[in-house]
Formats: structure tokens, C-alpha cells, sequence
């Protein structure tokens, strides 16, 4: 059965743009039911409008609380009942409470190889490092900020001429390649997360996810 998907965007929605292209495609047992941004005037509502999918506006700052928000937020998604919500850019810290909702069903994508540099200002840390691969990771989301169970890792490698501009633009198309793909696992019953941790087609993933090699 095709699986409902809720996207959190606040930008420019450029994975969400990738999810959308792979269902086009056929290539994602599933379909999206709602765009959700939490700042108005996004580019990414502009793309979801334009393939007809229905968008709401929650704005934070209209909300006392972080609490509060998250409630409503909850309220707003299981309106659409999801199997599966995928943060794409979605740029708020979420409390343990709404998290926990989604626990199994929520996806996030880190622009760095997690554990490695969690948080932000992740492609200067990996220059800074003198490292010579640098990537992106999709994972389930727990209350531990970029800390949950990894699914799939992309790298790149890092050049002597890489600035965090061309390092960013790297690691943006390999998110492109790797959203869709977890996204396409989750929804074919192929990825999955539970007690046991991680699995792809049954069998335990390592704990750095499955490694995508274009
Ligand atoms: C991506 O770099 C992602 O890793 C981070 O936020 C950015 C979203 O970009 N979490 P876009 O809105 O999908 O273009």
C-alpha cells in the first residue's frame, strides 16, 4: 500500500524537491500528502504547490512556547495521519515529547558523515579537520540533536581547492541522491528501526547506515 508522507520544510526545499521527483518517477511506494513550512513565503511551498500538493503555514513565532508549537505542529501532521515524516530542512529544535510521537516514522537528513559534526557550520569543521571525505547522512530522528540511528551515508571527497562553498554544493547533490533512496527503503517496508536498531531487507545495518556509492 502506497505510505502517506508529511514534509517539514523551512527553505528552499531542494530535497523535498528530489522526494517529489523520485515519486514522479515511480520510484517511491508512496505519496505526499502535505507540505508543512514553519516560515511563510518558502520557495519549497512554491514548489509543492506547483505539483498540487496541499501546504500549510505554521509559523513559530506566533506560538509562546516551544511546547506549544510542537503541539499544534503534531496536531497539524496527524491531520493527514502519515506513515512516514520526513524533515527536509526543517530548521527548529523539536521537543522530546513530539519526537517521541514519530519515533520509528521520522527521518531527517545532516549535512555531515554523524556521528561527525552534529549541529551547524558542518563543511568549514570538515576543512577545518583536514579531513579528506565529508558527506551527508539520513537518520531517524531522536530527542538527541543529529544523534539518532543512521540509515544512509553519502560522501564526497574533499579536494585542496574545496572552500565550505564548493564542499556544500558537493554534499547538496549526494542529499539528493540519498533522501529519495531512504525514503523509497522506508516506504517499501525495506528500511525500518526498531528495538533491534537499523535494518535494510531484514538484516541489522552497521552503525554508519547503509553506504551509498552512486
Ligand atoms: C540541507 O543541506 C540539509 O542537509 C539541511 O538543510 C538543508 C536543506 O536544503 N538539513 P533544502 O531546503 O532541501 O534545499
Amino acid at each position: 500500500m502506497a505510505k502517506r508522507i508529511v514534509v517539514l520544510i523551512s527553505g528552499s526545499g531542494s530535497n523535498l524537491q528530489a522526494i517529489m521527483d523520485a515519486i514522479s518517477a515511480d520510484r517511491i511506494q508512496g505519496h505526499i500528502s502535505a507540505v508543512i513550512s514553519n516560515r511563510p513565503g518558502v520557495f519549497g511551498l512554491e514548489r509543492a504547490e506547483k505539483a498540487n500538493i496541499a501546504t500549510e503555514v505554521l509559523d513559530h513565532k506566533a506560538f509562546e512556547s516551544r511546547e506549544a508549537f510542537d503541539a499544534a505542529l503534531a496536531e497539524l501532521i496527524d491531520s493527514y495521519s502519515p506513515d512516514l515524516v520526513v524533515l527536509a530542512g526543517f530548521m527548529r529544535i523539536l521537543t522530546a515529547e513530539f519526537v517521541r510521537h514519530y519515533q520509528g516514522r521520522m527521518l531527517n537528513i545532516h549535512p555531515s558523515l554523524l556521528p561527525k559534526y552534529k549541529g551547524l557550520n558542518t563543511h568549514q569543521r570538515a576543512l577545518d579537520a583536514g579531513d579528506s571525505e565529508h558527506g551527508c547522512t539520513v537518520h531517524f530522528v531522536t530527542e538527541e540533536l543529529d544523534g539518532g540511528p543512521l540509515a544512509v551515508q553519502g560522501a564526497v571527497s574533499i579536494d585542496a581547492e574545496d572552500t565550505a562553498e564548493s564542499l556544500q554544493q558537493k554534499v547538496h547533490k549526494v542529499e539528493h541522491q540519498i533522501y529519495p533512496l531512504a525514503v523509497e527503503l522506508f516506504c517499501a517496508d525495506r528500511l525500518q528501526w526498531s528495538e533491534q536498531g537499523v535494518s535494510l531487507d531484514g538484516s541489522p545495518l552497521s552503525s554508519s547506515g547503509y553506504r551509498y556509492n552512486g
